[in-house]
C-alpha cells in the first residue's frame, strides 16, 4: 500500500482505538498534574500540624531548619513558616506565619510549660488586633511588639496582652525537640487571626 491509499477497515479500527487511548491517557496524565498540584496548594496553605518542622521566614537563614541552640536566649523572637514533613512550606496562607521565642526557662509561666520544647515557646506571628506580624522585640519589657498600633505581648505569661488595642492574647502551638530541631507537637491552641478574619 502506498503512502496515499486508504487503509483497509481492520487498520481505521486500529488507528482511531490507538488515538482513543492516546486521549484516555494524556486525560488522565493532565487530571493527574492538577490533582497533585491542588494537594501541594492544600498543603502549603493547611494550618501547622504535629509533625511539622520550622523554617526561618527571612534572613540569612531563611528557610533553613529552626534549631533551638542557635536560637539566641532572652528574645528577640524570630519569624518562621511551619513546614510539612514532605518540605512543604506552609506560606500559602499568611495567618500561618509563626514565632519562635527562647526564654529562661524559669521565666516561663507553669501554665505554659506543656506548650514548650524546653526553653522554647512558639505562638502565631498574627497579632490579634489588624493581623499585623508581630516582628518587633520590646526588649526593655520583654515583650512582643506589634509595631502597627504598639500592641505588647507577654511570651512568658501565654502571649497575654499587656499593652495596645490587641483584643486577645495570640494562639501558642506546642513544640516538641527531635534533637535540637524544634517541631510542631499539635495544631494551634487559641484562635489565629484578628478582628477582620
Ligand atoms: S495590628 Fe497589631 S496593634 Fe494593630
Amino acid at each position: 500500500m502506498s503512502g496515499h491509499e486508504i487503509p483497509p477497515v481492520s487498520g481505521r479500527r486500529q488507528i482511531v482505538g490507538l488515538l482513543i487511548r492516546g486521549l484516555a491517557f494524556w486525560g488522565w496524565l493532565v487530571g493527574s498534574r492538577r490533582r497533585s498540584g491542588m494537594a501541594a496548594e492544600d498543603a502549603a496553605g493547611q494550618q501547622p500540624q504535629a509533625g511539622d518542622g520550622l523554617v526561618y521566614f527571612a534572613g540569612p537563614r531563611k528557610n533553613a531548619p529552626v534549631l533551638r541552640s542557635e536560637l539566641p536566649l532572652g528574645g528577640p523572637q524570630h519569624l518562621v513558616w511551619p513546614v510539612a514533613p514532605d518540605g512543604t512550606v506552609r506560606s500559602a496562607n499568611r495567618l500561618n506565619q509563626l514565632l519562635v521565642i527562647r526564654l529562661d526557662s524559669a521565666a516561663i509561666a507553669e501554665s505554659m510549660r506543656p506548650f514548650a520544647a524546653e526553653d522554647v515557646l512558639c505562638f502565631s506571628a498574627i497579632c490579634t488586633h489588624e493581623c499585623c506580624p508581630v516582628n518587633m522585640w520590646k526588649a526593655e519589657n520583654r515583650t512582643l511588639y506589634c509595631s502597627c498600633h504598639g500592641s505588647e505581648y507577654d511570651p512568658a505569661t501565654g502571649a497575654t496582652v499587656v499593652a495596645g488595642p490587641a483584643p486577645r492574647r495570640l494562639a501558642v502551638v506546642p513544640l516538641q525537640l527531635d534533637g535540637d530541631r524544634l517541631v510542631v507537637a499539635g495544631p494551634p491552641v487559641g484562635r489565629v487571626g484578628c478582628r477582620k478574619v
